[in-house]
């Protein structure tokens, strides 16, 4: 796969495949089959399934469907996670998208069922694919109380709190980095050639990619718009949310990012595919203003 000329292909694929895996309306309960729709096929950067299709050429797995499936099965749960994420209880935010958030254009209860119905959904994608229960196993721990819902846990925990940079960074591995990981790691389950070498530098590569996205993250909502963004700029500081940037400095965040996007770019060079995908994405990932 040559970065970036063929993303627009990819994309359509993705965008098609998560069409495809979302129940029509005309399906009973259209209300919520609408609400699914509307929070997974709104837009996004689509990052994940990005991720997951430059990680399989990156250690040589064929792209085929269950690497489709990969990409399909991380954007559902991350789409879940934002339903979720944006709902009063948790960040309390009315926009993402730039659309009204689903707990807005509906109510909370269509939001929990939302996020219930796409984790569940995502699951079942990878099953009806028939990839190995080692796949299935790293979404499931990346999703749970040991990866973003746990994060998502320590995030409220620290609200209003002054964590030291070690909690913080751990709590962003888990709310964010552990989705990004999962998409990183996952297609590397579907051939049992990948190496554990090759294994550990995609993880490495991952755990500094997915750090430094939230401090990004951390950065926009204080430097970028709600025009911009698609999300209300300025929510961490308005929630009392722990920040990179608000515990340590916008400076400080900064040089952070490019250590690890250093660090990064250090994994890559252990792999042994083609690994132009995985380094566009980190720039990608780390350069952008939305
Ligand atoms: C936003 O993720 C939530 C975080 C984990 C920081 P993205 O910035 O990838 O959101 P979309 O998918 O493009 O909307
Ligand atoms: C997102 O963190 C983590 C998730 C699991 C969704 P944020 O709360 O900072 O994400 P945004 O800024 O609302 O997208
Ligand atoms: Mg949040
Ligand atoms: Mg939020
Ligand atoms: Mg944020």
């Amino acid at each position: 796969m040559a970065f970036p000329d063929e993303i627009p292909t990819l994309l359509e694929g993705v965008e098609r495949a998560l069409e495809a895996a979302l129940p029509a309306e005309r399906r009973e309960p259209g209300v919520l089959h609408e609400a699914m729709r509307y929070t997974v096929l709104g837009g996004g950067k689509r990052l994940r399934p990005l991720l997951a299709h430059a990680a399989a050429s990156a250690v040589g797995v064929r792209d085929d469907d269950a690497v489709r499936a990969v990409a399909v099965s991380v954007e559902l749960v991350h789409c879940y996670s934002l339903v979720h994420d944006d709902l009063p209880c948790m960040d309390d935010d009315d926009l993402r998208r730039g659309r009204p958030t689903v707990h807005r254009a509906w109510d909370e209860a269509t939001a929990v069922l939302v996020g219930d119905a796409l984790q569940a959904r995502a699951f079942g994608v990878l099953a009806e694919a028939g990839v190995p229960a080692a796949t299935v196993v790293l979404l499931a721990e990346a999703a749970g109380s040991l990866g973003m819902a746990g994060g998502q846990a320590m995030d409220l925990a620290f609200e209003h709190a002054l964590p030291d940079r070690d909690e913080l960074e751990r709590m962003f591995r888990l709310k964010t980095g552990a989705l990004i990981a999962a998409a990183v790691r996952m297609p590397a389950t579907l051939d049992e050639n990948v190496s554990s070498e090759s294994e550990a530098a995609l993880g490495d590569y991952a755990d500094a990619i997915g750090l430094a996205f939230q401090i990004v993250d951390d950065l926009l909502d204080i430097e970028g718009s709600t025009e911009q963004l698609g999300k209300p700029a300025g929510s961490d500081a308005e929630q009392g949310k722990a920040t990179w940037p608000g515990r340590f400095g916008v400076e400080a965040a900064r040089a952070r990012v490019d250590e690890l996007e250093e660090r990064a770019a250090g994994a890559l060079a252990r792999l042994p595919g083609d690994t132009r995908g995985l380094a566009w994405l980190a720039r990608r990932l780390l350069h952008r203003v939305s």
